[in-house]
């Protein structure tokens, strides 16, 4: 790997946290990226609309493996709505920055946290389409071309 990355997606590709899955999870989501075939599963365990716990398996590149561990991070011990506020953005910030061409990457760590809280919602009972917005596999994240922000 080249010295394009910063320090800190360095480490959070070397030693990823949260990895794995969670036995007893209540939100699972997985999501993928069609151009790069990059896949991305995230497992939660939600009680009183806190985020427990939280694991995660990606199967994809190393900035992949980074936006995941360090969007569990961001998330783990927060609220559902803390979690629904973050954006691929704040994960890129948070990592001090990714090259544009991994950018989707991030997109894609976003994504698979509220794919897993679509879950939640669906399994109990409620509709999560207006809380979350689109998780179809057309929405314009899922397409995307490696250029969002
Ligand atoms: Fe596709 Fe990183 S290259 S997720």
């Amino acid at each position: 790997m080249s010295t394009m990355y910063s320090a800190k997606v360095m480490d959070h590709f070397a030693n990823p946290r949260n990895v794995g899955e969670l036995a007893d999870a209540n939100g699972v989501g997985e999501v993928g990226n069609a151009k790069c075939g990059d896949i991305m599963k995230m497992y939660l365990k939600i009680e009183n609309n806190v985020i427990e716990d939280v694991k995660f398996k990606t199967f994809g590149c190393g900035a992949a493996i980074a936006t995941s561990s360090i969007a569990t991070e961001m998330i783990k011990g927060k609220t559902i709505d803390e979690a629904l506020q973050l954006t691929n953005k704040a994960v890129v910030e948070a990592l001090d920055g990714l090259p544009p061409v991994k950018l989707h990457c991030s997109v894609l760590a976003e994504q698979a946290v509220k794919s897993a809280l679509s879950d939640y919602y669906t399994r109990q009972g409620v509709d999560p389409t207006p809380i979350i917005g689109c998780m179809s596999d057309d929405c314009h994240a899922c397409s995307c071309e490696g250029q969002h922000e």
